[in-house]
């Protein structure tokens, strides 16, 4: 863990860039949203519900009234409603400059896809696979171009678990979190490796949040809150602190391919400056990066790199 004073006044203007947030309605998108438009970006709020979505644009254009913003529909758990966002995208843009992977889930009920995925993996890790996928070629070809993906610090007590990925047997939520946790930081650096390997100038960048109070902990039981109310406030930062690791992997112009950024303020990582974070070894493990990569491209249908 490395400290660091970056904040988003250090960020250059993103006027003129085409930036995806998914998930962009709630909590760390909806900040990373705004801190966007506010740098003067074009941002794509990539959401599956639209009455939120709508709410949460006009909440960022009463902050920043010139902002340049707009919905399009996704639904990350579905890999049919990935494959007509990315479609939609590609027939009306032609560059993209910043893919931020952010959409994501915790400890839901177990909940099989229409895909047949477990719905931890399909909205967290599978529905961004394949979104990349379909959006890289266009990615690489806009210069100074970056694919952020995020983690947590959940992905620390995650594994692979290939013979039951799609959790038929022995469903643990957390487990299956940690799993898709894993499953993201583990692309955000395999993804790096076979950029540079391509002679790519487009970099990955992985990050998370540290530990955010935002809708992400709605499946939480009340008694847990209630058990650790009083030592929230040490542990624990907003939503507009939780974003900035991300808009770093995002802005910053120190920022190298294959970074891994999270917050620095404690020993735990859960709140404070953004910084370079900590990964397990594993996250880095190429031998179980590649099985990955060839499970996800067989069961997304999606070549990459
Ligand atoms: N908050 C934390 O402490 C924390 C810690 C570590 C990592 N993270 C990661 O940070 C990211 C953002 O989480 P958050 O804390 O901001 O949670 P949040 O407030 O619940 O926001 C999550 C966003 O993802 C969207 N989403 C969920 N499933 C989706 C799907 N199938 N298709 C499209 N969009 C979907 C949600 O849309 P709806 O509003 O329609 O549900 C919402 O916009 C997640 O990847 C999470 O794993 C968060």
């Amino acid at each position: 863990m490395s400290k660091s004073t970056w904040n988003i006044s250090k960020a250059p203007s993103q006027k003129g860039k085409i930036a995806i947030v998914t998930g962009a309605n709630a909590g760390l998108g909806f900040e990373t949203a705004l801190a966007l438009a506010e740098k003067g970006a074009k941002v794509i709020m990539a959401c599956r519900n639209q009455t939120k979505a709508e709410k949460a644009k006009a909440a960022i254009l009463q902050k920043v009234p010139n902002g340049d913003l707009e919905i399009m529909e996704i639904d990350l758990s579905k890999l049919a409603s990935v494959r007509s966002f990315a479609n939609a995208f590609l027939n009306k843009y032609d560059a993209l400059h910043l893919l931020i992977n952010n959409a994501g889930i915790m400890i839901p009920p177990y909940q099989k896809t229409e895909d047949g995925f477990e719905l931890q993996m399909a909205a967290n890790y599978f529905g961004h696979f394949l979104l990349t996928g379909l959006l890289l070629d266009k990615v690489m070809k806009t210069p100074e171009s970056r694919v952020v993906s995020l983690s947590s610090i959940a992905h620390k007590n995650g594994a692979i678990h290939f013979d039951n990925l799609h959790w038929e047997k022995d469903y643990s939520k957390m487990k299956a979190y940690e799993q898709s946790k894993l499953a993201c930081l583990i692309f955000a650096f395999e993804l790096q490796r076979r950029l540079k390997k391509a002679g790519s100038s487009t970099i990955s960048v992985a990050a998370h949040p540290g530990i955010s109070n935002t809708e992400l902990s709605k499946h939480v039981p009340k008694l847990m809150y209630f058990l650790i109310r009083p030592l929230a406030g040490l542990y624990i930062h907003k939503p507009k602190k939780g974003a900035l690791p991300t808009l770093m992997a995002a802005l910053g112009t120190e920022v190298k391919g294959g970074d891994y950024y999270g917050p620095t303020g404690n020993k735990s990582e859960t709140k404070g400056p953004p910084g370079l974070a900590r990964s397990k070894s594993k996250a880095r493990n190429e031998e179980l990066a590649n099985r990955l990569w060839s499970v996800s491209e067989e069961l997304t249908g999606v070549k990459i790199l």
